[in-house]
């Protein structure tokens, strides 16, 4: 392998927002391989940075047409840009709440967002971290879907700003980048970008940071839990069988013993349907009772039941939250939640102390 042959390749290309080529403005990190296989790593110098890929593309072909099948070539992008010290998550953020399920759209993003308004409302000071990179939706849910949230300089380091909106401070991918962009990100560029928005979000002081967690238990919680040090987690289901079954999956994640975050209860979400021309009526739709049964058989207490309405559906696509209005009946279902979810933390933190999951397998 000749790298200097490489690298010549490599000045050929710039990035669309740099004057000069990649090898010059230090993005091409480092060249490895052997006579066959060539690697190739570039560093991006924004938090996410849309172009990156078209770099990446630019670059592989470029390369392939000037060695043809005398290499193969592999280009990884590495989106952090590491500071000699490195940065605590959420330093200054007393608890951190996940807000998880196993079964997808169960509603953790609208418990999430109105429970992030409803602590607000109460008086705490409250982040909102939107950790689905695949599917964002915080941005849309607090109608801030264009904010492009610039860095700043705090005592001489790049911060990336929060959105705030209703008194929650607010970071998604979702502001970065497109959801087809991040669709096609691999799974090591999609935990460097949200660790990189947790560890350089501008999150300051805060009482409690709620985390909307992707769907599922796939590699992105596990490190979650390994990055942060989470204080434990709110598991949404709906009293549907299937949705139970998958609640009790995400459950038994968190408690497994190499990853051991306390559940600090159920949220029963659709529990069931009040018409707007007839609210003294209930409809079961998802049976009746599911969440409160799981809820024994786990041994963590139901924090609250939220029925379903259609002003829970639109508000979330309005960009309005429900819980803003806590004196309507689906706000005070979120006030309820929060006042029960406080409950939980309050005990859970005299119990056990908040420590990070350490996995060594
Ligand atoms: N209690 C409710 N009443 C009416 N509509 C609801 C309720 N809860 C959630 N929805 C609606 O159901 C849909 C799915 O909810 P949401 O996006 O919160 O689920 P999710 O679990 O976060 O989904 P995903 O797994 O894709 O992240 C949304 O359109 C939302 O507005
Ligand atoms: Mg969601």
């Amino acid at each position: 392998m000749d790298k200097d042959k490489i690298v010549e390749v490599l000045k050929t290309i710039h990035h669309p927002e740099e004057k000069i080529d990649i090898v010059s403005s230090g993005i091409m990190i480092n060249i490895s391989g052997d006579d066959k296989k060539v690697k190739i790593i570039l560093q991006f110098k924004k938090p996410v940075d849309a172009l990156a890929n078209s770099v990446k593309r630019a670059s592989l072909q470029a390369l392939n047409e000037k060695f043809g099948t005398e290499f193969e070539f592999e280009i990884e992008n590495i989106f952090l840009q590491r500071k000699v010290e490195e940065r605590i998550p959420f330093k200054d953020v007393k608890n951190i709440i996940a807000v998880a399920s196993g079964k997808g759209g169960v509603g953790k993003s609208t418990v999430a967002a109105n429970l992030a308004v409803a602590l607000s409302k109460k008086g705490l000071k409250v982040g909102l971290f939107d950790a689905d990179i695949y599917g964002p939706s915080v941005p849309k849910m607090f109608g801030v879907e264009d904010e492009k949230p610039p860095m700043k300089k705090i005592d001489g380091r790049e911060y990336i700003s929060t959105v705030e909106k209703f008194g929650v401070k607010l970071l998604s991918v979702g502001f970065f980048v497109s959801r087809e962009q991040a669709l096609i990100w691999r799974g090591a560029m999609a935990t460097s970008a949200i660790k990189q928005l947790m560890e350089e979000g501008d999150w300051g002081e805060l009482d409690v940071v709620v985390l909307d967690m992707p769907p599922g238990t796939s590699d992105i919680h596990l490190t979650l839990v390994q990055s942060v040090a989470v204080t434990g987690v709110v598991i949404v289901t709906t009293p549907q069988e299937v949705a139970l079954a998958d609640a009790i999956k995400g459950v038994n994640m968190f408690r497994n013993k190499d990853i051991n975050v306390p559940v600090l209860g159920l949220v029963e979400n659709m529990s069931w349907f009040i018409p707007a021309e007839h609210p003294e009526n209930k409809y079961f739709l998802f049976g009746n009772g599911g969440g409160k049964r799981l809820a024994e058989e786990l041994k963590v207490p139901l924090l609250g039941q939220i029925p379903i309405v259609q002003s829970i559906c639109e508000s979330g696509d309005a960009g309005t939250p429900v819980a803003l209005n806590s004196d309507r009946a689906d706000g005070k279902a979120f006030a309820n939640l929060a006042e029960k979810v406080l409950i939980a933390l309050e005990e859970r933190n005299q119990s056990e102390k908040t420590k990070k999951v350490e996995i060594t397998k």
